[in-house]
């Protein structure tokens, strides 16, 4: 039912093989040692000589035998600190560390699409440059290194993808625009002054303020931020206080932020700044409050994903290429489509049916592999369909 080529078909037990390799051998971020290694043999054998650009990180390239525009496609090696629970023969050998993302399936692919593209090159117009990022799992990551080291240099577009248990095996999600969130965390301290509970007027009461806070807090998204702009503020954690007659002398507050672009989450912490600050002032307390960073969003081009879609449907049939929802995730593929025109796909592979209901990053998270010979297909048919495009500005 699905529309694969020989040479995909006949790469099915390959890239089995492959997966459960990766899936017994998982290794944390940035220390993915022997993982690049035996991906770099891999693309030995299939006669593209590897490059290793940062210590755990691996690039390939398919030189076509016309010139053309250079498309680059990446996958991520890195695995998760989770014990497996899953009673499988290619079950994690690694005590406490899992590919409970996918990651493995990811990579598999990859190289699925280097056999693929290499034994066609002599007919590709340009380059395919095959980018196996270290440490997708932890922020800093892996991606900006690489593309410190120059990986993205005369790439006109990037592509990449995630398998996503959330979706049915057989389906794919691709749209133009913001597809994951960037995903913050902050933390607002208070500063008040304790005292008995039964003279009040006496201190500045920290529980007090926090609730005033975390109150005003929430006028940000519903007053501030553009309606249009999909924004989330969420309080998660208080503490304060010592004691029933106690007042507190200081309170925190932690909580996350997501938006999916850059005015936005200017603006949201901005607002925030602005209400700890003058909440605080109010009472007679000190506020502060502080973000910590995560990925940014990821946006896909309107081209890009249209080339992608167009695979995708060419693979699954039109009817099982859906919208994507934005997820509320991160993930470092936001570095390289904040500097050249890309676009981040999911490819569904949950298989209720196969027991395969287990969401990322649990201890029996598994994927459908009959999925793999599509996210070839569907990444070879963006790569040929982006290469054939005529070049942009020219
Ligand atoms: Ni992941």
């Amino acid at each position: 039912m699905f529309s694969l080529s020989p040479p995909v078909r006949a790469l099915a037990a390959d890239l089995i093989a492959w997966r459960r390799h990766l899936h017994a051998h998982p290794e944390l971020s940035f220390q993915e040692r022997d993982t690049a290694a035996w991906v770099a043999a891999q693309l030995e054998r299939l006669g593209i000589a590897p490059d290793r650009p940062t210590e755990t990180g691996v690039v390939g390239v398919i030189e076509g035998g016309r010139p053309g525009p250079t498309v680059a496609l990446r996958a991520d090696l890195d695995a998760l600190p989770v014990q497996e629970e899953n009673d499988v023969p290619y079950a994690s050998r690694r005590p406490g560390v899992m590919h409970a993302c996918g990651h493995d399936g990811h990579t598999a692919i990859l190289l699925g699409v280097a056999r693929v593209l290499q034994a066609e090159r002599e007919r590709l117009a340009g380059r395919v440059k095959l980018v196996f990022q270290p440490a997708e799992e932890r922020p800093p990551g892996g991606a900006l290194p690489l593309i410190e080291a120059g990986v993205l240099e005369g790439v006109a577009a990037v592509v990449g993808l995630h398998l996503w248990v959330d979706l049915p095996a057989g389906t794919a999600a691709v749209s133009p625009g913001p597809v994951m969130a960037h995903a913050e965390e902050f933390r607002v301290t208070i500063a008040g002054s304790g005292g008995h509970g039964s003279q009040p007027h006496q201190g500045v009461d920290a529980v007090l303020v926090a609730a005033q806070v975390v109150l005003n807090l929430q006028t940000v998204v519903s007053r501030r931020v553009d309606p249009r702009r999909p924004a989330v503020v969420s309080v998660g954690t208080i503490q304060g206080g010592y004691a029933f007659n106690v007042l507190a002398p200081s309170a925190t507050l932690a909580g996350t932020i997501r938006t999916f672009d850059e005015e936005t989450r200017r603006r949201v912490h901005a607002e925030m700044e602005r209400i700890v600050a003058h909440t605080c002032a109010m009472a007679g307390a000190d506020g502060r409050i502080e973000f910590f960073g995560g990925y940014p969003a990821v946006v896909n081009d309107p081209a890009v994903a249209e080339a992608v879609a167009e695979a995708a449907r060419a693979v699954l049939g039109a009817d099982r290429v859906l919208p994507q929802e934005p997820s509320l995730g991160g993930e470092d593929f936001a570095y390289y489509a904040q500097r050249v025109p890309a676009c981040y796909f999911f490819l569904g592979a949950g298989n209720p049916a196969k027991g395969i209901v287990h969401p990322h990053h649990h201890p029996r998270f598994d994927i459908d592999e009959d999925v793999l010979p599509l996210g070839v297909e569907i990444l070879a048919g963006a790569a040929r369909r982006l290469l054939a495009r005529p070049a942009a500005g020219s």
